[in-house]
């Protein structure tokens, strides 16, 4: 029976831990999640408080740090670190030997599947330097992590949705693992969709995902709304120009009842995930791999990207400050746009 080793015990990682480890008595699989720091310590002592529309419970989980792990065959290794961590933990976890009893068969890299989550387009390519099955997912899901020890997943009637499909040329193995999670996480209450265009898919939802910076700035919502649609557009233009497909926008509905946020929770649109790295304080983030993707890709194909890479020096100044929300600068990038719009 095969188990999930979820790496990185933040809001999608702890959010996808607790539902999987909710289900195991039905479905008898069992889920690892690899921890670091004081989410580690905490989640070794106590359980993890998941908050959602039905209600608040708590959850053991079973938690390790990537040293700690023995990796097992039949692991689906499910990366649920932000894209800037992502090459650090790919690194760190493909050369750890697998076993099967008390042989050891190989390394993760290239035995067991990875299954990325990252937003962005970038995170495939990265494990691919490493791994020989890589799995690509899109999800969508209104989860925050702000308190060690607490995720809140707004969703219903789903917890979330995700799409997933090979971004490379198929495998055995990566066609089980597609298999498995479609089945697992659809038990464990989520809505999943396979796509045969998973790297189209993705650069659909980075063209939201370029947006999700603003969302730290202070300023009224029709500047953001405005600037908001400039960087979507830029980033189109970019992607088009990089040759890179773009799914149509619908591709991410995949039921049309499904609703995201939750306001008592304090979840959905203006808390996003870059939201909650700014509001943690977090000594890094998500920015350089949404933003300064569409900066890296106007460079490679000679276009320019002023909006993207102006949000994305504002914020990653702002990070190397320490972070914090309702941020100044929203006027640099209304004075971007072309005259008589958000003034
Ligand atoms: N949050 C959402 O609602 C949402 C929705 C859709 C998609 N996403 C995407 O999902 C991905 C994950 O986002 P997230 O919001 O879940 O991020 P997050 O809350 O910041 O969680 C990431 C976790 O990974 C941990 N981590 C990083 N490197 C590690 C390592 N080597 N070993 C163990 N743990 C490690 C981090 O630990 P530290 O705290 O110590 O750094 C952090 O706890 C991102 O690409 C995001 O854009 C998020």
């Amino acid at each position: 029976m095969s188990r999930f080793v979820i790496v990185g015990a933040g809001a999608v990682g702890s959010a996808l831990a607790a539902a999987l480890t909710e289900q195991e008595q039905s479905d008898r699989r069992q889920t690892l999640l690899i921890a670091r720091g004081r989410a580690l310590e905490h989640l070794r002592e106590n359980p993890l408080l998941l908050r959602t529309v039905t209600g608040d419970r708590r959850i053991p989980l079973r938690v390790a740090s990537i040293e700690d792990a023995t990796l097992r065959v039949g692991d689906v290794l499910v990366l649920a670190v932000k894209a800037q961590h992502v090459a650090q933990a790919a690194s760190d976890l493909a050369w750890r030997p697998v076993f099967d009893g008390d042989a050891e068969v190989g390394t993760a890299a290239e035995v067991l599947p990875i299954v990325t989550t990252q937003n962005g387009i970038d995170a495939e390519e990265t494990v691919a330097r490493w791994f020989a099955h890589v799995v690509a997912t899109t999800v969508l899901i209104a989860a925050r992590y702000t308190e060690v020890g607490e995720v809140r997943v707004g969703g219903r009637p789903y917890l979330g949705s995700a799409l997933i499909g090979e971004p490379y040329a198929p495998t055995r193995v990566t066609r089980n693992a597609v298999d498995t999670v479609a089945a697992a996480w659809v038990a464990a209450g989520f809505a999943v969709r396979r796509t045969g265009e998973i790297g189209a898919v993705k650069a659909t939802k980075l063209l939201h995902s370029v947006k999700n910076g603003l969302e730290v700035l202070a300023g009224d919502d029709e500047a953001k709304r405005q600037v908001g649609e400039a960087l979507e557009a830029e980033a189109r233009a970019v992607l088009e120009a990089a040759g890179r497909p773009i799914a149509d926008r619908g591709v991410l509905v995949i039921d049309p009842d499904q609703r995201g946020g939750d306001a008592d929770l304090g979840v959905g649109q203006g808390t996003q995930s870059t939201w909650q790295s700014f509001a943690r304080g977090a000594d890094s983030h998500e920015i350089d791999h949404l933003n300064g993707e569409i900066a890296r890709l106007a460079r490679l194909h000679r276009v320019e990207a002023p909006v993207n890479t102006t949000l994305q020096a504002l914020l990653g100044a702002a990070g190397q400050r320490g972070g914090g929300i309702d941020l100044p600068g929203l006027d640099r990038l209304t004075a971007l746009l072309p005259a008589g719009v958000a003034g």
